[in-house]
């Protein structure tokens, strides 16, 4: 299957930052066609980086949307709005966006029914606290996810997950460590049989389930080298154009 690597950028990039990391990365990824290349920028630019990608092996993914399509949710953006200035996925669930913004996972199941209803392929987020990996809890804590936020979905050939250990996350931290590529193929298996117990082998082995929290150049290769690893989701490596360009040579 084709491997996926996403750029989150978070709440980072302005207009002007953005033009010129496009102009470069471009030229960087040019031959790429291995991999499906996605960025994912903050809202108020997602129209401009539309317009950057236009013509090139890079798409356009955003960082959340509400789940109903119009209406009085003052701040929020819509999948319809998304979907007009030319994204194909949006990252749902992010564990920032359960943190910080109180998501669980019946809102974030409602957004992914939305998302896959309009045409937005959803990166589904999932994973651990350092908590809950220390107290034992990591494959409750992903089945729950997973079985929760996938509820009611009928077909996951446009869903990705995305194993984002909360602890591995860097938050800004170049230095932060990723899983090892052990732990994280453990979890991505450990996925892959929760994803065939509910949709069946067939579906669960055409699914791409891709790891995010510090993947890095230093990193990168060892990871996606994992059988059960289809990409990766990556934040601070992400923001510039030779380290995420490097990380997209990194795949399989
Ligand atoms: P990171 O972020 O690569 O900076 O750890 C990944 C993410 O949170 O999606």
């Amino acid at each position: 299957m084709q491997q996926l690597i996403a750029a989150n950028w978070k709440m980072n990039r302005t207009a002007k930052e953005a033009v010129s990391f496009i102009k470069k990365f471009k030229k960087l990824v040019k031959g790429v066609k291995d991999a499906e290349i996605v960025i994912c920028p903050p809202f108020t630019i997602v129209e401009l980086v539309s317009k950057e990608l236009k013509n090139s092996n890079i798409k356009l993914g955003a960082q959340n949307m509400y789940f109903e399509n119009a209406g009085a949710y003052t701040g929020e953006v819509s999948p319809i709005m998304l979907k007009e200035i030319g994204c194909e996925y949006v990252i749902l669930g992010h564990s920032e966006r359960r943190e910080f913004f109180n998501e669980d996972n019946s809102l974030i199941n409602k957004k992914v029914i939305s998302a896959l209803k309009n045409g937005l392929k959803p990166i589904l987020c999932v994973g651990e606290t350092f908590e809950q990996r220390t107290q034992g809890k990591t494959d409750d804590v992903l089945e729950d996810q997973l079985i929760n936020c996938l509820k009611d979905v009928k077909e996951i050939k446009d869903v990705v997950i995305a194993y984002e250990p909360v602890w591995a996350i860097s938050r800004g931290n170049p230095n932060q460590k990723a899983a090892t590529k052990a732990d994280a193929e453990e979890s991505h298996l450990f996925i892959r049989k929760i994803l065939e117990g509910v949709f069946g082998k067939e579906s669960a082995i055409s699914t791409r389930i891709i790891y995010g929290g510090s993947m890095k150049p230093e990193n990168a290769k060892e990871l996606l080298a994992m059988p059960n690893i289809d990409g990766g989701l990556v934040g601070n490596a992400s923001l510039e154009p030779k380290s995420f360009a490097e990380v997209v040579k990194s795949i399989k």
